[in-house]
C-alpha cells in the first residue's frame, strides 16, 4: 500500500507540486455546481481535508456516490485553497474505496447527536469531532505527565493490578476469583473458602497503586505510577467510573507542603503543555462545550492555587449564604456540592484543602500534633470538585499500627507496609490524580463517561 500523509501534516504544508495521498473516513459529501466536495478526516487532527472532484473528471460519478462513514484513499494535487478557513485542498485524481458505509444504517449522519446516544455506539463515536478531540487531548495529557515527572528525575514504576490489599480501606474492591461459581467451596463457618482460590486467599482489582509506590519511593526516592484502578462504588454520578486511570507520585523526604507544591506545579505544567501542543482541540471545546475552557486553562497556569485548612473551609461554608443539601459540620466529609462551592464560587480557581479530620480519611495519612487531624490534602477545582487526593504518609511505626487497628483493618495483612516503618523509615508524601477528572476539568465535558473511550459504570460494559 502506498504511504499516505496524515491530514494534520497536509493541512500545514505549502502545496508541493507532486502528487500526495490522504486516507480517512468521509465525513460529508456534497455536489455544488460543477464540483463534488468531500470532507475527509483521519483523526490526526480536528480539521477535515477538503477533497475536490470536478464534474469533468472520470472519477466524478464514483466520488458523487460516496457515503458518509466510508473509508477511502485519495491521490491528487494539494493546492492552495480559495475557500475561507483552510490553506489547502486536495484535487483528486484517483480515489480508492476501502469500505462503504450503508447510509440506511450508518448512525453517524450529519446531524448532531446527543452524548447519551453516542454512548450506545461507543464503537463509532471516536469518529465524531468531540470524541476524536478527547482522544487526542488524553494523549497529550499523558505525554505531559510523563515529561513533567521525567524532567524532575522521577522513576515510572509499575504497580500491580491484582492485589490482596485494600489501599483505601473503603471496601470498594472488585473480587477476582477463579473459583467455580456454580459450586463455591465453603469453610467451616459456611463462608466462601478462598484458600482454594487461585492465590490461596481472596484477591481483588487494585483501587490504588499507592502502597506499592511507597515501597518503591523508600528505595528510589521519587517515583510515580500511571495505570488503571478499579472501584466498585455503586454511585451513578457524572464524576465516578468503576475503571479509571490514576497518576500517583510518591516522594521520600517530602512533607505535606512539598506535596501541595508538587501538585500545583504538576497541574500547571500539564495545562501549559496542552495549550502549546493542541490548541485547536481546546478551542473546539471552548466553542462547542464550555465557553470558559481557555480562561480556565490560563487561570490554572497564571494564578497560584488557593490554600485553606479544612477547619477554615468549614467556617467559609457555614458563612456562605447558601442552602446545601448535606449539612456542614466540623468532622463531616465535604460533599461534592461543598467542594464545588469552595472552588467555583468562593475561590474561583483551584483550591487545596488540607488537614482533614482523621475520622474521614484513610489510615495511612500522617497524624498531626493536634491528634484530631491528618496531613491530608485535596485539590478541588471548579465544575469537577475533587481532582487530586493526597497526603503525607504516617512514617511512625507505632502510630501507623494503631491507625490500622482503629480503622478495623488487620495489621497482619499490612505486614510489609509496616516493615517500611521498621527499616529506614522516612517522612514521605504523595497524591493521586484522577486522569478522567483532569480531562473533564480541561475540556468542560460534563459527564465522565464521555472523556474515556470505553466507560465502565454500573450496568455498562459493552465494547
Ligand atoms: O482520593 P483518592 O481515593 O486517593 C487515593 O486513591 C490515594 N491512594 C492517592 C494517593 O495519595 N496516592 O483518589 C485519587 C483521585 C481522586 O481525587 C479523583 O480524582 C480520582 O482519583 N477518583 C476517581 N475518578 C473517577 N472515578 C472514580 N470512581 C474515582 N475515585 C477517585
Ligand atoms: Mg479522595
Amino acid at each position: 500500500m502506498p504511504t499516505a500523509t496524515p491530514i494534520r501534516e497536509l493541512l500545514t504544508q505549502t502545496p508541493p507540486e507532486t502528487l500526495v495521498m490522504a486516507q480517512g473516513w468521509v465525513r460529508t459529501r456534497r455536489e455544488l455546481k460543477d464540483l463534488c466536495f468531500i470532507e475527509l478526516n483521519d483523526g490526526s487532527c480536528l480539521a477535515n481535508l477538503q477533497v475536490l472532484v470536478p464534474k469533468t473528471s472520470p472519477i466524478y460519478s464514483m466520488a458523487a456516490g460516496l457515503h458518509t462513514g466510508s473509508a477511502i484513499a485519495v491521490q491528487g494535487l494539494l493546492v492552495a485553497s480559495p475557500a475561507k478557513g483552510q490553506r489547502v485542498e486536495l484535487q483528486a485524481e484517483n480515489i480508492t474505496l476501502y469500505g462503504d458505509a450503508d447510509p440506511e444504517t450508518y448512525p453517524l449522519q450529519k446531524k448532531r447527536h446527543s452524548f447519551e446516544f453516542l454512548r450506545t455506539i461507543a464503537h463509532l463515536r471516536p469518529r465524531t469531532n468531540t470524541f476524536g478531540a478527547i482522544a487526542r487531548i488524553r494523549n497529550h495529557c499523558a505525554m505531559a505527565i510523563h515529561q513533567f515527572f521525567q524532567e524532575r528525575g522521577f522513576v515510572w514504576v509499575h504497580t500491580p493490578i491484582l492485589t490482596a490489599s485494600d489501599c483505601e480501606g473503603a471496601g470498594e474492591l472488585f473480587t477476582v476469583t477463579n473459583l467455580p461459581l456454580q459450586q463455591l467451596p465453603r469453610n467451616e463457618q459456611g463462608d466462601v473458602d478462598f484458600r482454594q482460590d487461585f492465590f490461596g486467599r481472596r484477591a481483588y482489582l487494585t483501587v490504588s497503586g499507592q502502597l506499592e509506590a511507597e515501597i518503591m519511593a523508600t528505595a528510589l526516592t521519587k517515583v510515580y505510577t500511571f495505570g488503571p484502578t478499579f472501584r466498585a462504588e455503586n454511585s451513578n454520578t457524572s464524576r465516578h467510573l468503576a475503571e479509571f486511570w490514576m497518576i500517583e507520585p510518591e516522594v521520600a523526604f517530602c512533607d505535606l507542603a512539598g506535596d501541595m507544591d508538587l501538585a500545583e506545579a504538576f497541574l500547571q505544567y500539564v495545562f501549559r503543555y496542552v495549550l502549546e501542543k493542541d490548541l485547536a482541540d481546546l478551542e473546539f471545546f471552548q466553542q462547542r462545550i464550555d465557553g470558559t475552557v481557555l480562561e480556565t486553562a490560563r487561570n490554572v497556569i497564571e494564578q497560584p492555587f488557593e490554600r485553606m485548612s479544612y477547619t477554615e473551609a468549614i467556617e467559609q461554608l457555614k458563612k456562605a449564604n447558601k442552602t446545601f443539601e448535606y449539612s456542614v459540620e466540623w468532622g463531616l466529609d465535604l460533599q461534592s456540592e461543598h467542594e464545588r462551592y469552595l472552588a467555583e464560587e468562593l475561590c474561583k480557581k483551584p483550591v487545596i484543602i488540607y488537614d482533614y479530620p482523621k475520622e474521614i480519611k484513610a489510615f495511612y495519612m500522617r497524624l498531626n500534633d493536634d491528634e484530631k487531624t491528618v496531613a491530608a490534602m485535596d485539590v478541588l477545582v471548579p465544575r469537577v470538585g475533587e481532582l487530586i487526593g493526597g497526603s503525607q504518609r504516617e512514617e511512625r511505626y507505632d502510630v501507623l499500627r494503631k491507625r490500622i487497628e482503629a480503622n478495623g483493618l488487620d495489621p497482619s495483612a499490612y505486614w510489609w507496609y509496616l516493615d517500611l516503618r521498621r527499616y529506614g523509615t522516612v517522612p514521605h508524601a504523595g497524591f493521586g490524580l484522577g486522569f478522567e477528572r483532569l480531562i473533564q476539568f480541561m475540556t468542560g465535558m460534563g459527564n465522565i463517561r464521555d472523556v474515556i473511550p470505553f466507560p465502565r459504570t454500573p450496568d455498562e460494559i459493552d465494547f
